[in-house]
């Protein structure tokens, strides 16, 4: 992946500029895109002699390097060296900041065609690899609405919007089977995201499903070929523990070794016949928020081991609790060569659950060689002093609850969780819309284990309400005065994440005649508004009663700023407290 919006990293002789400067920015947003800039001017690129000794020593090691040129979108660096290959003609900057630039190649532009075909010959000159990787992932088409260029191509195409895709989405495929017939007249495949099915395939490419497996199980039913690559199991970017705070930062996301482990690349909903097209997996490290080699040996192993079992063990040979004994030989390695491996295998991990017929959160722990768990729930250190954890504890009552395991080579690093009681911990909760699939965790209950999340909603903590509401009820189990409901959410527009668009609260001795204690309505989400969590706490008259009915609506249509205008949103919750 040489190309990007913050910097173009592949010498083209035709084209210097791209690297006189596209590959400098003046500066680097500090942090995930936190308005604050370093001031430090960043760049450089391989030459094309430097790229062709890495193809050349790869190929010594049976290793391919496959280049991505990233088009048509994630081109601003482009445009910053070539500003007419934009839609607006510029001026354009190298982006110093993270994400996706609306600023993309323009399809109306026949040099734009030129370009590509100018760019892929020389990247086919240094890179011999019978795949050539296009990209054609986060374009967005708002410079292509209002190019008249482009609005003239699709006229000229004849590309009528239908149910299934808009006109500019068919346009982007016209640049995708551009890119691609120029590489296989000159012998070559192409790759590209899965983006690149939304206005139809390029004829023979290869599809990377990068946004979860739904691309790639399309992609395969349409025969063509797949490499699987998804966000929810192989972005070695992501963090790889809950305990973020500890961690160098990172782009966010949570995918711990045994996650990446449970991965199968066949999926079930394929025939036989169809999972022939699924030639393979890559695991992504986009480097944003990873500056070092060293920081890259972190969150690559022991993944990469786990990935290795995923590529190339069958179904039925896996096994993670067999993987894990054979880890510590393969660490010793890891040792031996000095690399800096990540250790979080060798925490404590502990299964929290609600149990709502005795009203406790039982805790399980365990660690992947049985060392002993000793713990505390008063707040302080655990350490070899302390009580050890040899059963399932029972929680009645706020406490923190410290873990920690403990070895003759060290101690691990201590888990930490607060549990708070309410009115409602532990208590039967029922949802009466369906929790989403993907982020369902431990469904309901998760709303009432007296674990709150943090700023991450991958954790387990958080549970995801799409294109339904978030609409339970919980059964206090007696009648109980009750005067609050509180509740957060965690926002992240950019993954189309907001908040909710409402709550009503009902209350109900019976289950079946509810009296509304509380309703409001929320404004749709500005782009200004913040990331983050949003705690939501409505107090009303004391009243007594048995059953509180919540429903918070999520945002059903994303407003019009958004990339996403018009489709649902997700709504992710922690935790309920009724008092
Ligand atoms: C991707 O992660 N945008 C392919
Ligand atoms: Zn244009």
């Amino acid at each position: 992946h040489i190309t990007d919006d913050q910097g173009w990293r592949i010498e083209i002789k035709k084209y210097p500029l791209l690297t006189e400067i596209g590959s400098q920015r003046k500066e680097t947003v500090i942090g995930r895109n936190s308005g604050e800039y370093d001031g430090k001017p960043y760049g450089g690129f391989y030459t094309q002699e430097q790229a062709k000794e890495i193809v050349a020593y790869a190929a010594e090691r049976y290793i391919t390097v496959i280049p991505e040129i990233d088009l048509p979108g994630h081109m601003q660096a482009a445009l910053a060296a070539y500003p007419h290959l934009g839609c607006t003609g510029g001026p354009y900057d190298v982006w110093t900041i993270w994400g996706v630039s609306d600023n993309v190649l323009c399809a109306g532009n026949d040099s734009v065609l030129t370009f590509i075909d100018d760019v892929l010959a020389e990247i086919m000159d240094i890179f011999p690899s019978e795949y050539i990787h296009i990209g054609g992932d986060e374009c967005p088409k708002v410079k292509w609405q209002a190019c008249p260029k482009c609005q003239a191509r699709i006229k000229a195409l004849g590309i009528k919007s239908d149910a299934k895709h808009s006109k500019e989405e068919y346009l982007q495929s016209f640049i995708i089977n551009h890119g691609e017939k120029f590489l296989n007249a000159h012998g070559r495949q192409m790759i590209g995201w899965d983006e690149t099915l939304e206005g139809g395939l390029a004829p023979n490419a290869t599809v990377m499903s990068w946004r979860g497996e739904g691309g790639g199980i399309e992609a395969a039913k349409q025969h063509h070929d797949v490499i699987m690559t998804p966000n929810t199991y192989l972005y070695f970017d992501y963090y790889q523990t809950k305990d973020t705070e500890n961690e160098p930062l990172g782009i966010g996301g949570y995918l711990p070794l045994e996650r990446v482990y449970g991965y199968e690349p066949m999926p079930r909903s394929l025939t036989p016949e169809e999972q022939k097209y699924i030639i393979g997996v890559q695991a992504n490290h986009w480097t944003e928020y990873i500056p070092t080699l060293s920081h890259l040996q972190y969150m690559a192993l022991p993944r990469w081991a786990a990935l290795c079992e995923v590529q190339w063990s069958s179904p039925e040979e896996k096994n993670y609790q067999d993987f894990l004994s054979r880890l510590p030989q393969l660490i010793k390695l890891y040792q031996a060569e000095g690399y800096n491996y990540a250790k979080h295998v060798f925490d404590v991990t502990a299964d929290f659950r609600a149990n709502a017929q005795t009203g406790v959160v039982e805790v399980s722990m365990k660690t992947i060689d049985n060392a002993p768990i000793h713990y505390t729930l008063d707040g302080t250190e655990p350490t070899a002093a302390s009580p050890v954890a040899d059963s399932v504890l029972a929680i009645k009552e706020n406490c923190t609850f410290r873990a920690v395991a403990v070895r003759p080579e060290g101690n691990s690093r201590i888990l930490s969780e607060e549990i708070a009681f309410s009115k409602s911990t532990c208590k039967p909760i029922v949802a009466n819309q369906p929790v989403n699939k993907q982020y369902e965790f431990k469904g309901g209950s998760t709303l009432v284990d007296g674990l709150k999340g943090n700023g991450n909603y991958k954790t387990g903590r958080w549970i995801a309400f799409y294109r339904n509401d978030m609409d339970v009820t919980i059964d206090l189990q007696e009648p109980t005065e009750i005067s609050s409901v509180a509740f957060t959410t965690c926002v992240e527009k950019g993954d189309w994440v907001f908040d909710v668009r409402g709550i009503t609260v009902e209350v109900s001795d019976d289950n079946k005649t509810f009296t509304k204690v509380f309703s409001e309505e929320y404004p749709a989400m500005k782009e200004t508004d913040r990331n983050g969590l949003y705690e939501h706490k409505q107090t009303f008259e004391p009243v007594k009663a048995r059953y509180v009915h919540i429903l918070a609506p999520s945002e059903h249509s994303i407003p019009a700023w958004h990339g996403g205008k018009g489709n649902p949103g997700f709504l992710f919750v922690d935790e309920i407290v009724i008092d």
